[in-house]
């Protein structure tokens, strides 16, 4: 009878062991926190699909930053939900100054000043009347090139906000070189470029549009990436650095973790992950069933994250997780 030489179960055999050879680590500083302001708010609104996320009020909204930054989170990213009549065709409350996304840039600003990092969400998926990312043509279709004027423009008026790093996220060609001209011409040049560069056109995204208020009807298959392919994914991520993405990001994460995997290996800039609403609506369904174990679940899944490849990981448990990771 033969035994085995090898054991890889020595290793295993004590939690003082398997913190010793553990190779991913979790940090709060890892996490940013994706964070929803609603205009004319009296109240937080929950988001029912998103149990515990809230729409704010600008009054929650600095709460909850400051919390966040207490528990260590990397950073915030916003998103601006103007009420109905704000919404129109071009998405021009994004780029009002005044407008609910840089009034609360402005307060975020305010209310963390650099001990955090401020992001502001640059769509105009929140602000147009379609709820499509762009503007559109007289055929329908979301015009490329006419979107980018107003990008560049809505990157201004972030930077102007407040903003340390600006997230492009509606995948229209040539976003990123825009962005960066406009910034630079503005005398914004320490402000950095999260690109969304790697998007793809799933369903994962269903809860986020009740976040957002969005009256999107169809789908966004002309802009963002088709869930299939993944060696288009090195061409949009090579282009982006080209432009001058200074960060490049994967989205959805968990069912994307070989698109991860394969941009670290690729590319030299930091690699982000955003866990999207539809993961985070799957797992608070089924822990409010008693079916998971939903603390141990949000860590597994940040950490698979982190272990294929992304560095930085946008999350809802953002705050959550970080008081998990400290007080483990
Ligand atoms: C576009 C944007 C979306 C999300 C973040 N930025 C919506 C989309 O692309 O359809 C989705 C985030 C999520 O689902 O959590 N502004």
């Amino acid at each position: 009878m033969s035994f085995p030489d090898i054991r890889p179960r020595r290793l295993r055999r004590t939690p003082a062991i398997r913190r010793l050879v553990q190779e991913t680590h979790l940090a709060p500083s890892d996490l940013i926190l994706p964070l929803f302001l609603k205009e004319g708010l009296t109240e937080p609104k929950p988001i029912s699909s998103m149990p515990g996320v809230l729409q704010h009020t600008r009054d929650s909204l600095r709460k909850a930053a400051a919390e966040a930054v207490a528990a260590g989170v990397g950073g915030l990213m916003l998103f601006g939900v103007p009420d109905d009549a704000g919404k129109d065709e071009t998405g021009s409350a994004g780029l009002d100054p005044d407008g609910i996304l840089n009034v609360g840039l402005r307060d975020l600003k305010a209310e963390v000043g650099d001990s955090s990092v401020i992001m502001g969400d640059l769509c105009l998926d929140e602000f147009t009347s379609h709820g499509h990312c762009g503007v559109l043509a007289a055929d329908g279709s979301v015009d490329n090139d006419a979107t980018l004027k107003i990008y560049a423009e809505m990157a201004v008026a972030q930077a102007e906000a407040g903003a340390h790093m600006v997230g492009p996220s509606g995948m229209m060609d040539g976003q990123i070189g825009v962005i960066r001209k406009a910034l630079d011409a503005a005398g914004h040049q320490d402000v950095a470029i999260l690109a969304y560069s790697v998007k793809y056109a799933g369903a994962f995204y269903g809860p986020f549009r009740e976040a957002v208020d969005s009256s999107l009807k169809g789908d966004r298959r002309q802009y963002q990436m088709d869930p299939p392919n993944a060696r288009e994914a090195l061409r949009e991520v090579d282009l982006d650095i080209a432009e001058g993405a200074d960060i490049v990001m994967v989205k959805p994460g968990l069912p994307y973790l070989d698109i991860i995997a394969a941009l670290r290996d690729h590319v030299s800039v930091p690699v982000a992950a955003y866990q999207v609403s539809g993961e985070y609506a799957m797992v608070e369904a089924a822990a409010a069933n008693g079916w998971l174990d939903r603390e141990r679940v949000i860590l597994e899944s940040l950490t698979s994250l982190k272990r294929a490849g992304a560095q930085i990981t946008l999350t809802y448990w953002a705050t959550e997780a970080a008081n998990l990771i400290q007080n483990r």
